[in-house]
């Protein structure tokens, strides 16, 4: 179930008014969404205690929204709320994974801060802690974009690997960082990594490639280019993104923040079976050892190192689910709403 929120206001309260603005506000909510008929399945609306001519739920039928149940209340009286205001929840049946856009007509205000504001949920921490999953789940929760800022480092060391770069010679990362052309894509909701015109998601992922993001991303000149990335998408919209650096470095002010981590064990485990699941043939101690090594790389270099921000929330996954972890950090999220 999925649900789209919208409102629209009238500046008397008298039927006609109220009739052509709930098919305005109808009709837009149909258009931008691209609905049909059988994705609907209830209508709810609510108005303000100084509208009495006329039923919204009647208007609505009479302008051919009768295919689903609808209803109407009155809503309670809120200090500061809109005047003369008509809400409406519309329940669909929209595959999950589509976001849905909420209308608001005529000085209508969104009341829900959740869905008005933009705002941003920082999930920094060592590789493996399981951020990316996290992360996921919650961008597909709030229905906001979810931004892996490794695959950006990643991407770049891909870059440096396949032009046999020493990626610890800065000279050498300079020079190639001035010719590379890196984008960061959706599609349905997917973000998909692309260097110099080509769809590198998959090939970022390897093995090989993690040690090496680890070391180029070091470089001061490296991490500038790619934080003014990262804040240039998270500045429009509300997103979570994963990384080392979000809540310290990259947006210090953002809402939420997380710390997530785990034992160095349980997380060459997870990375481990991961990389099984993708056909990779990998050591299990030479995993933990290089999780190890990029922990500690990660954490120890000058700029920018990854760091728990004072102001984020530690989450220890070792002994949890994905489940656990995702009501942890949403019950952080709701307390702050
Ligand atoms: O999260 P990951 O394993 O995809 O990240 C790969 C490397 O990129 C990681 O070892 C360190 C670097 N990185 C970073 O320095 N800052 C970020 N915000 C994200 C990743």
């Amino acid at each position: 179930m999925t649900i789209i929120r919208g409102a629209t206001t009238i500046e008397n309260d008298c039927k006609e008014e109220i009739s052509a603005s709930v098919k305005e506000l109808l009709d837009e909510i149909f258009s931008v969404n691209a609905l049909k008929k059988e994705d609907v399945s209830g209508f709810l609306f609510s108005l303000t205690t100084d509208i009495h001519s006329y039923h919204p739920a009647k208007s609505a039928r009479e302008c051919g929204y009768d295919f689903a149940p609808l209803f109407a209340c009155t809503e309670p009286e809120i200090d500061g709320g809109l005047k003369l205001c008509i809400r409406l929840m519309l329940f669909t049946e929209l595959m999950e994974n589509r976001s849905v856009k909420h209308i608001y007509q005529k000085g209508a205000k969104i009341l829900r801060k959740d869905i008005s504001e933009v705002y941003n949920i920082a999930l920094d921490g060592p590789a493996g802690s399981g951020k990316s999953t996290v992360a996921k789940a919650l961008a597909k929760d709030y229905d906001i974009l979810y931004l892996d800022t490794g695959a950006m480092y990643r991407a770049c060391g891909l870059k440096a690997l396949r032009l046999g770069i020493d990626v610890k010679d800065e000279t050498a990362v300079k020079e190639m960082l001035q010719t590379i052309n890196l984008k960061v894509e959706y599609q349905g909701g997917k973000q998909h990594t692309i260097l110099d015109g080509e769809d590198v998601s998959t090939a970022i992922r390897e093995n090989a490639v993690s040690m090496v993001a680890s070391t180029i991303s070091a470089h001061p000149v490296v991490r500038e280019k790619m934080v003014e990335m990262q804040r240039e998408i998270a500045k429009g919209t509300s997103c979570v993104l994963d990384g080392r650096d979000i809540g310290s470095v990259v947006l210090p002010n953002a809402k939420y923040k997380f710390f997530i981590t785990a034992d160095s064990k349980v997380r060459a485990m997870r990375r481990y079976k991961e990389l099984l699941s993708r056909g990779e043939t990998v050591d299990f101690d030479k995993l933990h050892a290089e999780i190890i090594a990029r922990d500690k790389q990660d954490s120890e270099r000058a700029f920018s190192p990854l760091i728990q921000a004072k102001d984020a929330v530690l989450i220890d996954t070792s002994d949890m689910d994905i489940e656990s972890v995702l009501k942890a950090i949403k019950a952080v999220i709701q307390s702050k709403i």
